[in-house]
């Protein structure tokens, strides 16, 4: 365990981050052909790998979640995914759910899948280099919405997801996002999150998991993204961080925010004002979004666009990772 520890403290020691570029095939499609980009499997090969080669990428991030179908990737030099990125000094991710479906008897709610088989699963990501997984879970805001069934079941699928990595040696991200589209209050959305995560963490602790070796992974406290403006970067931070200090055990190894979906800037502003604040755990980012959005308009899907995409993605991470700099937690 003590291995498992020390390398989920590294995948969250400032002022590094981690890259979630693991967007399952069907997603990644859509983000290719919203930029005109013709979707295979092998545009969706070639822009991962132009994310990971950009120059000095672990200067700014410890990791780099991928989806099962890139982790079983090679790049254009023959080396598969999780040996290169092992190279080039990053550990590898996996984003091991297998999607979040329609709950029975919760309308318009969802349970994450993928349990069944998941022991195997790990074994065998591990032994090919994985270091840590991912799993997520979905929870929406709407009226009457989220119930506190599909709370529960989320929950639990989260904690046996999360036994069953460190059991294989693997480091779990738990993720359990309060999603942002729409319009709702900041209050709602803290209300929500404070409700998920006591959640999570009750199943965590009837599970008996160990908190030093996993890292959660959480949304910040914000309005919805339709009045996202409605907040200041300081209301968002001091929310967030006082939201998470009522139920998150101080033994967790840290916690990296996903983005949601916030304007780049915007998220970058935010987890300066979440990093300026006294925290009992390393708070860093997990963003997917507001990292490589700009990176693969830049690409295009082109040979030519490597550079620039990659210019972009180093921007991004750079300015993100430097609002960790110096900041007062461990
Ligand atoms: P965003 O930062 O784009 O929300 O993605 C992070 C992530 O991994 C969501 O599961």
């Amino acid at each position: 365990m003590d291995e498992l520890r020390r390398a989920a403290k590294e995948l969250v020691a400032r002022p590094r981050g981690i890259l979630a570029a693991d967007e399952s095939p069907g997603t990644m499609d859509k983000r290719l052909e919203g930029q005109g980009i013709t979707a295979s499997e092998d545009a969706r090969r070639a822009y991962r790998e132009m994310l990971v080669t950009t120059p000095d990428l672990s200067d700014s991030v410890s990791g780099v979640i991928l989806c099962e179908e890139t982790f079983n990737q090679r790049l254009s030099d023959g080396r598969p995914f999780p040996e290169a990125l092992a190279e080039l000094g990053l550990a590898t991710g996996v984003k091991v759910d297998t999607g979040a479906k329609p709950l029975a008897g919760a309308p318009g709610e969802t349970v994450t899948e993928g349990l069944d088989g998941l022991r195997d699963r790990l074994q065998d990501f591990a032994s090919r280099g994985a270091v840590f997984a991912k799993w997520r879970a979905v929870i929406t805001i709407g009226p009457g919405l989220p119930t506190h069934r599909a709370l529960r079941a989320n929950a639990h699928a989260l904690a046996r997801y999360a036994m069953l990595c460190q059991e294989q040696g693997i480091v779990p991200i738990v993720e359990p996002e309060v999603v942002a589209a729409g319009e709702q209050t900041m209050d709602q959305c803290e209300a929500v999150t404070n409700f998920a995560m006591l959640e999570v963490f009750a199943e965590l602790a009837y599970a008996e998991l160990d908190l030093p070796s996993m890292v959660l992974k959480p949304n910040m406290i914000t309005p919805g993204l339709d009045r996202l403006d409605e907040a200041t970067a300081a209301e968002v931070a001091e929310s967030t961080v006082a939201a998470l200090g009522r139920v998150v055990p101080p033994e967790v190894a840290g916690i990296a925010f996903l983005s949601g979906g916030q304007p780049a800037d915007v998220a970058t502003q935010h987890l300066a004002g979440i990093a300026a604040r006294p925290a009992p755990w390393p708070l860093t980012f997990s963003f997917g979004r507001a990292l490589v959005d700009q990176a693969l308009h830049d690409w295009g899907g082109r040979v030519e666009g490597i550079s620039a995409g990659q210019a972009a993605l180093g921007e991004r991470v750079r300015a993100t990772s430097a609002v960790l700099r110096g900041s007062v937690n461990a």
